[in-house]
């Protein structure tokens, strides 16, 4: 009976497997550069955790699962609750301001589509304790690091900025209940990812009155942060709100990412904890999914019942960002071959077990090394090397016997070398 992998699953054969280790340890690289730290959670949590404060679509995406003592356990599909309960249950020992990172395996039962699967790495980059818009900021620019670090220019990919904070100012401007406030996100966030005329059916429905509907229209059809200038008047809520925008985009410039971003009031984000800035990278032609998306979660160590203690930071998945480098050529091109230091070959099967312990000791020594079950001739052994990308060939032959001498083959110039066993070990070893 053949049994077909789970729909929106990946299998990650060796070339796979080296694009992800790549992405992740690039991730990783920028994270620690950036000056954060790398903790990590459990796979599952107890289910009422994502209940609490995630928001409605991720609870519809959960693969959930009773334990044999019939707790109601999920598989996270995110990594910010974990983080948050992490956080409250070492508030006091914990040096601030935190800045970890992450990169977990998450879950969610989403629709598979291009970029957006049912298992997924994300990285998340999190910076805890400090309420300015230079964290948010940096939060941007970290991810920004990493993509300018791939390759991707400002002509790629761009970064789109808002502010929760000023959006929620600006609807309770134009007559929305506080209490409605959330419906708005949800509605809004839908934005982007609908045809216009299948958004404002939408915004209609829930807005009944036109012009107030028409003014939130308006509203979300700003494209740059000038525009803001004029609401500034509005309160003071809105005045904080534009103010923290400018200061975020002040530091982006400073920090030399400014080209990349753009205030974009449409990006609303769909979790429900974000209550400041939010931003979402995206490709430039807009063909794809987002990138990533992040912004601020004031109340949400609140929530999960620590101090209130502020909170910005991100997650970036691997799917979208694959494709996107992959369109522009710059995966194959950047993800290392795989490397082979040494081949160990013999010109007879009487020498196997020479070339078993050469090879042992060139591992013992730190050296990877590879040697062939089938001792066929030597040229197939040679032809064996190359296929396994072996920088050198070591080749084990009468002249080991005699003076325990080996040949050492280099792969790309041909050039051969006769050198003690010994001498050589301690070559390579640096003694
Ligand atoms: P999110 O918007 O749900 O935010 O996900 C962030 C990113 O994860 C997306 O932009 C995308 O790259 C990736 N992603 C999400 N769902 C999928 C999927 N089904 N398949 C592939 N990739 C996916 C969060 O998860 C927040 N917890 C991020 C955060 C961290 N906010 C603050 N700190």
């Amino acid at each position: 009976m053949k049994i077909p992998p789970v729909k929106g699953t990946r299998d990650f054969y060796p070339p796979e497997m080296a694009r992800r280790n790549w992405i992740i340890d690039g991730w990783k690289g920028i994270s620690i550069r950036n000056g954060f730290e790398e903790y990590d959670g459990p796979i599952f949590e107890y289910l009422k955790m994502y209940q609490i404060k995630s928001g409605d679509e991720i609870v519809e995406q959960l693969f959930s699962l009773q334990d044999r003592g019939g707790r109601d356990l999920a598989i996270r599909p995110e990594i910010t609750p974990t983080l948050a309960r992490m956080v409250n249950q070492q508030i006091n020992a914990l040096p601030r301001p935190i800045k970890w990172f992450s990169v977990p395996r998450l879950c969610r039962a989403e629709r598979p589509q291009k970029g957006r699967l049912r298992e997924f790495f994300q990285w998340n980059i999190d910076i805890i304790g400090i309420d300015s818009p230079e964290a948010d900021a940096e939060v941007i620019f970290t991810s920004l690091d990493y993509l300018r670090r791939v390759g991707l220019t400002a002509a790629d990919v761009r970064a789109k900025i808002s502010s929760r904070r000023l959006l929620a100012s600006v609807l309770r401007g134009m007559g929305i209940e506080n209490s409605c406030l959330d419906a708005m996100y949800a509605l809004l966030d839908k934005k982007a990812k609908l045809p216009a005329d299948a958004f404002d059916a939408l915004l209609a429905e829930h807005v009944p009155d036109k012009e107030q509907a028409t003014r939130i229209s308006n509203f979300m059809a700003l494209d740059s942060i000038d525009d803001l200038q004029r609401l500034v008047s509005a309160d003071d809520d809105t005045r904080v709100a534009v103010e923290q925008l400018q200061n975020v985009f002040a530091t982006l410039e400073l920090m030399g990412v400014g080209d990349y971003c753009v205030f974009d009031p449409s990006i609303v984000r769909g979790l429900a904890y974000y209550t400041g800035v939010v931003f979402e990278i995206h490709d430039i032609v807009g063909e794809l999914r987002a990138i990533c998306g992040g912004g601020r979660y004031d109340n949400l160590l609140r929530d999960f019942g620590g101090p209130s203690i502020p909170a910005t930071g991100m997650g970036m998945g691997d799917c979208v960002l694959e494709i996107l480098l992959h369109q522009k050529g710059l995966l194959d091109s950047q993800v290392p071959p795989r490397r082979l230091e040494f081949f160990v070959a013999c010109a007879d099967a009487t020498l196997a077990k020479a070339m078993y312990a050469v090879a042992a000791r060139l591992r013992a020594g730190g050296q990877s090394a590879n040697f062939s079950y089938k001792l066929g001739g030597l040229s197939k052994q040679l032809k064996e090397a190359s296929s396994q990308n072996a920088r050198r060939c070591i080749i084990i032959g009468q002249e080991y016997v005699d003076k325990q001498e080996l040949i050492v083959k280099d792969m790309a110039s041909g050039e051969q070398s006769q050198v003690h066993v010994d001498r050589f070990l301690a070559q390579l070893s640096g003694t």
